[in-house]
């Protein structure tokens, strides 16, 4: 078997990079899509000095010609793509009767309809190669709500709609859709909430602890895995215990 092309979208973000470096170290050949081309730069590099090479391609996911562009690039360089991880994502947090339009659509359009954007350019390669993988990097809070991100709960929520209709439609394909949704992990994003407020949401989570990243990226690596290729349409909650729904 030749070596596995995976995109992970948005890889130089917190759990992003832990995925890439996960996904680069179990001998995936994996590229990202970037919009800042120094502070992309400067990420390779890093990940170069861990013996780490990711191709690094310009792509605005909620952009579907941007997204079209990338993906032949991508496929031009390395290969056609076997894996995508939907894992570009926003937050706008903010009570909704403060809610701008553009606080909306910003969050809507970069985790959700960057899933169709992209899934979109790769989904009849792996119909025709009979195999693939497409993992969704949800949320707890798709799954529980969140008071101030009603517009990334709805778009987290709506990852999950999209991970089940596509199971069903490519199963008979070889290609598994899945969805991963992380609690609170210590990235920039979570770090980003007011300390007082991100004290009391660790408060809340049995396991007493923000999660790491790369408790995320394992999970990732599982279902990618040959031995998982009866798990599709799944939803796996990483998140210490904060929210248990099934
Ligand atoms: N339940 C009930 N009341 C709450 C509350 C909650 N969970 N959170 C805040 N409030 C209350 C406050 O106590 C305050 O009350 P008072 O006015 O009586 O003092 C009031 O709501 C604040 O309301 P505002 O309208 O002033 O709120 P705001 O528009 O300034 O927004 C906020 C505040 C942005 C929602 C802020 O509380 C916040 O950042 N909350 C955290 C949101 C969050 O969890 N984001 C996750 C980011 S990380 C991520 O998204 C990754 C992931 O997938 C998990």
């Amino acid at each position: 078997m030749s070596t596995r092309v995976a995109l992970v979208t948005g890889g130089t973000g917190g759990i992003g990079t832990a995925i890439v470096r996960r996904l680069a170290k179990m001998g995936y050949n994996v590229a990202t899509n970037y919009r800042n081309e120094e502070k992309t730069k400067a990420w390779r590099d890093k990940l170069k000095g861990e013996g780490i090479d990711v191709l690094t391609v310009k792509g605005d996911v909620c952009d579907p010609a941007s997204c079209e562009a990338m993906v032949r690039e991508i496929e031009q360089k390395i290969g056609p793509i076997d894996i995508l991880v939907n894992n570009a994502g926003i937050t706008r947090d903010t009570t909704f009767h403060k809610m701008n339009y553009q606080q909306w659509t910003d969050v809507i359009n970069t985790n959700l309809n960057a899933c169709f954007n992209v899934t979109r350019q790769v989904i009849d390669g792996m119909r025709t190669r009979k195999w693939g993988r497409v993992i969704q990097i949800s949320s707890i809070n798709g799954q529980k709500g969140q008071y101030g991100q009603a517009n990334y709960a709805a778009a987290k929520a709506g990852m999950h709609g999209f991970t089940i209709s596509l199971a069903q439609e490519n199963a008979r394909f070889g290609i598994t859709v899945n969805t991963v949704s992380p609690g609170y992990i210590g990235t920039d994003m979570v770090m980003a909430v007011p300390e007082e407020v991100r004290a009391k949401i660790v408060a809340q989570i049995p396991l007493g602890r923000l999660g790491e990243p790369d408790e995320i990226a394992y999970a990732v690596a599982f279902f990618l895995d040959d031995k998982a290729a009866w798990i599709t349409g799944a939803n796996l909650a990483i998140n210490g215990g904060h929210y248990m729904g099934w």
